[in-house]
């Protein structure tokens, strides 16, 4: 399913970006550390510049410790790109940002030449978390710079490390339909966007292949992980709903309901730890994206050349008459 969805605030984001960028050495993306692919914002790069990015994989504690690392040498192997991985236990975040940041712009030390550092993230990436959690033990400003809008915040994680969380929240850009159903999967596309039992079948399309013993262990299904591998995900739904009661009165099923279960239960970690795409993945459905929009692009060359060609047509004609 492909889920088309902005928040009204990507604007004022985009624009609170471009503001502070110039003064900028290095940008920190927070990331779902369950979708470090889908999570991500392609645009960012553009929006920024290019600047150094710290790639942070946070919500490291819901994703799966066997693709973590995956994803962390995939992002590492790209230029001017350092990734690591974060979640809200950790007691010293700050010292691992500055780690972080350090590695992209060594020489940005010292009072003289302190690091400036922009965080940004999609909705529910947890930055809210994080920032609180920064604050809280370092002294918060609000930016009263010319330009600045008053919502930014200014945080100062050591004498000569400043972080600037910009209003406003990235929005994430879904280029193919399967980050569009993963990222309502956890929560970080608004409710009214998408349709919770579509997203919680294609969820458990997902599930029932590469976590069939974590599905079988939170629902008692007591199938086999090649039995539940090889159900319908309708069935698969349906099964849920039985044995988590999801019954209406007259003994009708309640896929909604169950569907719900799904989804918090994904959400809040119950399922066990979960990461919703590997690398590998994510590059074949990039690929693909890049397949159908470059047949779209030619097809929308071909529309402009007949048009161009019906449109001299008519003004020959028109000239003859
Ligand atoms: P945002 O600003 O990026 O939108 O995200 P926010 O910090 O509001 O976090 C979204 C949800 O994710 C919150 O849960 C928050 O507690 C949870 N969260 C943040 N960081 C982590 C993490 O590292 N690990 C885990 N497991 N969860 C994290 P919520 O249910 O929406 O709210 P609440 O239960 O905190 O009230």
């Amino acid at each position: 399913m492909a889920i088309q969805w902005f928040p009204g605030h990507m604007h004022l984001t985009r624009k609170a970006i471009e503001e502070r960028i110039k003064d900028i050495d290095v940008v920190i993306e927070l990331l779902d550390a369950r979708l470090p692919g889908s999570s991500a914002n392609p645009l960012l790069a553009e929006l920024t510049g290019h600047k150094p990015t710290l790639k942070v994989l946070n919500k490291q504690d819901l994703a799966d410790p066997g693709r973590t690392p995956l994803w962390l040498d995939w992002y590492n192997a790209k230029l001017e790109t350092h990734a690591i991985a974060l979640d809200a236990s950790d007691a010293a975040p700050a010292r691992k940002l500055i780690d972080g940041c350090r590695k992209l712009a060594p020489t940005r030390q010292g009072l003289s030449r302190p690091m400036r550092v922009l965080i940004c993230g999609i909705p529910n990436v947890g930055k809210s978390t994080l920032i609180n959690t920064l604050s809280a033990k370092r002294q918060a400003k609000t930016g009263d710079e010319a330009g600045v809008t008053k919502q930014e915040q200014r945080i100062v994680l050591a004498d000569d490390f400043y972080l600037w969380d910009t209003p406003g929240m990235l929005w994430p850009r879904i280029i193919v339909d399967q980050s569009g159903d993963r990222l309502a999967a956890t929560g970080a596309v608004g409710r009214n966007a998408y349709d919770e039992e579509v997203v919680a079948l294609d969820l458990l399309e997902y599930l029932k292949g590469q976590y069939a013993a974590q599905l079988d262990a939170r629902y008692k299904l007591g199938l086999s992980v090649d039995d539940i591998a090889a159900m319908h995900d309708d069935e698969l739904l349906e099964r849920i709903a039985r044995k988590r009661g999801a019954v209406m009165s007259g003994g009708k099923l309640n896929m909604q309901k169950a569907a719900e279960i799904v989804l918090t239960d994904l959400r809040g970690g119950v399922l066990g730890r979960i990461s919703l795409e590997t690398p590998a993945e994510f590059e074949g459905w990039l690929a693909e994206a890049a397949v159908k929009e470059e047949a779209r692009a030619l097809k929308k060359a071909e529309w402009d050349k007949r048009k161009v060609r019906k449109d001299a047509s008519r003004a020959r004609r028109r000239e003859q008459e």
